[in-house]
């Protein structure tokens, strides 16, 4: 296999057998395509087509400033690969991995290859769209152990070809239930219509959080309950401060834009969109309070990534959160195990703005007024009642992530507030 890029630097470190990204299990496989010599990085993308049968389309469908889809990349590679085919003999496949709206495959990609190339889809080359549906932290296991394989097929021709190459990854595992084979624009639908669903079902528990606060109720306990019934599933109803990551966001942005376009208003996708826009400086009112102010204050932030497991900071809440408490005039310590150099990369927030990196969990803690857990990584349910008292200048605690039990800690010595929780018998039907 031939993995094509245009950044020389991502091809070199693939070409040594080293990840370019954090995402467990990623190198384990990069080295043994190196050792085997199976796995090659090239930016030559006519060789790398000439020498294979069939392409993948991965590349990033950001969103433009206005929230429309971009696709820039897209034709580029389209563009590309028509150059590359041109010169080859031979039918080939190009299969479409990348997030695009529906009908983007028949009227954007297959006209550009077969306008460079000359060539005819059906007849010298077969397109399909696959979309892939793994999550980032847990990337490859979900490739080798997915839910469905959806094949979006321009002919028969193209889908029977994708279909054995997939199922050489699984014989036998799952037997045929596991495909799906439809057309392009629907494959490209189902894409968006799984990202949005989840999306819709994150901001739909979060709004049930933000109601429970109001109410005297843990949502803990509610969304519990309603996982347990297996209609709505357990997956995706931990209410915390929004979705972020490459995803998403953008894909329901691009989704009600298209939508728009067409002069279609989708309410659910701009409520979806709403909610997670106020929902991760949510923590911020509460510390207002809590703190009377927070001019001068010391918070720390832990927890950068936009979910754990991953260096990914794309649309992380942190982002928000960090820029509305600069906007309060409140000091910042930030921590979080392997995404500092991309959040001030991505956020371009530099120390002197007033947010100290930390390279130790506890020393984001010292000296601080507050802290709010964004990102529940795994070494934060280490932290104990006397890691907040011993090291925090005021032991005030946010937690939005639900990473503790509010049992835990001694209501005297510790003020804690989380997402979805509240003891207030305040609320009163009438
Ligand atoms: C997502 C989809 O899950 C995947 O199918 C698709 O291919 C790409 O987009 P990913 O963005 O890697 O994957 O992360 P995911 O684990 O889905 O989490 C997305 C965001 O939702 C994170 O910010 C996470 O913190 C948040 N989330 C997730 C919640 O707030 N609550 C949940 O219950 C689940």
């Amino acid at each position: 296999a031939y993995c094509v890029d245009t950044n020389k630097d991502r091809i070199e470190l693939i070409n040594k057998g080293i990840a370019p990204i954090y995402e467990p299990g990623l190198s384990e496989l990069i080295e043994r395509g190196k050792s085997t010599g199976l796995l090659k990085g090239t930016t030559d993308i006519i060789q790398a087509l000439k020498k294979s049968e069939i392409t993948f389309i991965c590349v990033g469908t950001p969103s433009d400033k206005s929230g429309k889809i971009d696709l820039k990349y897209i034709k580029k590679v389209s563009e590309d690969i028509g150059n590359a085919i041109k010169e080859k003999n031979g039918y080939h496949v190009i299969s479409v991995k990348s997030t695009v709206i529906p009908g983007t495959t028949d009227s954007q990609i297959i006209p550009i290859i077969e306008r460079i190339s000359k060539k005819k889809v059906g007849i010298d080359f077969g397109v399909c769209m696959t979309p892939e549906f793994l999550k980032e932290g847990n990337a490859v296991n979900d490739f080798f152990n997915p839910d469905k394989i959806v094949i979006g097929g321009f002919d028969k021709k193209s889908s029977d070809y994708m279909y054995r190459v997939f199922n050489a990854f699984w014989p036998d595992k799952y037997g045929s239930d596991v495909f799906l084979f439809c057309d392009l624009r629907t494959a490209e639908m189902i894409k968006y219509a799984n990202n949005s669903f989840l999306a819709a079902k994150i901001s739909f528990i979060n709004e049930m959080a933000n109601l429970s606060e109001i109410f005297g109720v843990d949502i803990k306990t509610v969304s519990k309950a309603m996982g347990m019934d297996k209609r709505i599933s357990s997956q995706f109803l931990n209410a915390g401060l929004g979705f972020g990551g490459s995803c998403f966001p953008k894909d329901v942005q691009a989704l009600y834009y298209a939508g728009m376009s067409a002069g279609y208003n989708s309410k659910i996708l701009s409520a979806t969109l709403e909610i997670n826009k106020n929902q991760p400086i949510r923590p911020i009112s509460t510390l207002k309070k809590v703190l009377n102010g927070l001019k001068g204050k010391v918070i720390a932030v832990l927890g950068l990534a936009f979910k754990p497991n991953t260096d990914d900071v794309r649309s992380a809440p942190s982002i928000n959160i960090i820029k509305e408490l600069l906007i309060e005039k409140a000091k910042i310590r930030a921590y979080d195990p392997v995404a500092i150099d991309n959040f001030k990369k991505e956020s371009g927030i530099e120390e002197k703005s007033g947010v100290k990196y930390c390279s130790k969990m506890i020393d984001a803690l010292k000296g601080s007024d507050a802290v709010i857990f964004v990102t529940e990584w795994e070494e934060f349910y280490k932290l104990n009642q006397d890691d907040f008292i011993n090291n925090m200048n005021s032991p005030v605690i946010i937690d939005g992530r639900r990473i503790f039990d509010p049992e835990k800690f001694d209501g005297e010595k510790i003020i804690y507030r989380a997402l979805g929780f509240s003891k207030s018998l305040d609320f009163v039907p009438n």
